[in-house]
């Protein structure tokens, strides 16, 4: 079984998180399944609407970090950034339905949702302060834009998560439901804008982010970056060093 499911039915293509046993963390064979379906479903005259979502208990904790330590994303072309630009520039709706732990790049790629529906259990972080790193995804654009920059600050400054209605309060979830019903939820709306014309729904989208768009990319370019040197300075270091070891950071000299 592969640890992206791509399936695509009534006009809607949904890509589900299928590596449950490490909490649907993405490996860079992810983000590529991920980049590679979310173009299929640009080019693809049968695919109206893209759905992410990942169980009833898990949406994803973000970045594979062995993975990502060992391989750290270091060109353009790596397919975490590959996927970033895909939801970014997405022309058709791209819905997201979140239930339980929604981490880092988890939380990000909602940032890049038309609409996101969440389990009363979701719980969204983007802790990359603790992790010794930066925000991506244009997060630090993003956040401030969507909750107000003090809330987007204590988002991302202090990494704690928050969870569901406090979401909906700032825009960032559209409805609240749930665990179990989020997915069926989010398919049924899904249909329903794969039920309306599509050139309506692209020029509507297009007009929407328009104001936008060329800043996002920027920021994403400007923020992995960032994230890139920062991945390979002490603090990352001893934040991952001390996941992998199962032990709390000692940020104290850094
Ligand atoms: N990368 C790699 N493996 C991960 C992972 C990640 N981001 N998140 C979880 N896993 C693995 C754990 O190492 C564990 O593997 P093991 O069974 O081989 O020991 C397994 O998934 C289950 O994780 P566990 O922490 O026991 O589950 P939980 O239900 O107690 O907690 C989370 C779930 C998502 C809250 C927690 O796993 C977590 O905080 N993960 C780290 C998220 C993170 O920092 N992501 C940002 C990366 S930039």
């Amino acid at each position: 079984m592969s640890d992206i499911l791509l399936h695509t039915d009534a006009g809607v293509m949904t890509l589900t998180f299928n590596r449950l046993d490490k909490k649907n963390s993405i490996t860079r064979d992810m983000y590529a399944a991920l980049a590679d379906g979310i173009e299929q479903a640009r080019n693809d005259a049968q695919v109206r609407v893209v759905l992410v979502q990942g169980n009833e208990t898990i949406f994803s904790a973000g970045n594979d970090i062995g993975d990502f330590l060992n391989h750290p994303p270091s060109t353009p072309d790596s397919p975490v950034f590959r996927f970033l630009r895909a939801i970014a520039t997405l022309d058709k709706p791209l819905i997201a339905a979140v239930a339980g732990p929604a981490v880092g790049i988890g939380t990000t790629l909602l940032f890049h949702c038309d609409l996101v529906y969440a389990g009363d259990n979701a719980a969204f972080s983007m802790p990359f302060v603790n992790l010794g790193l930066c925000p991506e995804a244009a997060s630090s654009l993003l956040a401030p834009r969507m909750f107000g920059y003090h809330r987007a600050a204590e988002a991302l400054l202090l990494g704690e998560p928050f969870f569901a209605e406090a979401a909906q309060e700032v825009g960032l979830v559209n409805r609240v439901l749930p665990p179990t019903e989020v997915n069926g939820y989010a398919q049924a709306q899904a249909r329903k804008l794969a039920a309306k014309p599509l050139s309506s729904l692209i020029e509507t989208k297009r007009l929407m982010k328009a104001g936008q768009q060329a800043e996002v990319l920027t920021h994403l370019a400007t923020e992995a970056q960032s994230f890139g040197r920062m991945l390979k300075e002490p603090a990352a270091r001893e934040a991952f060093g001390a996941f992998v070891e199962k032990r709390k950071p000692d940020f104290s000299r850094l």
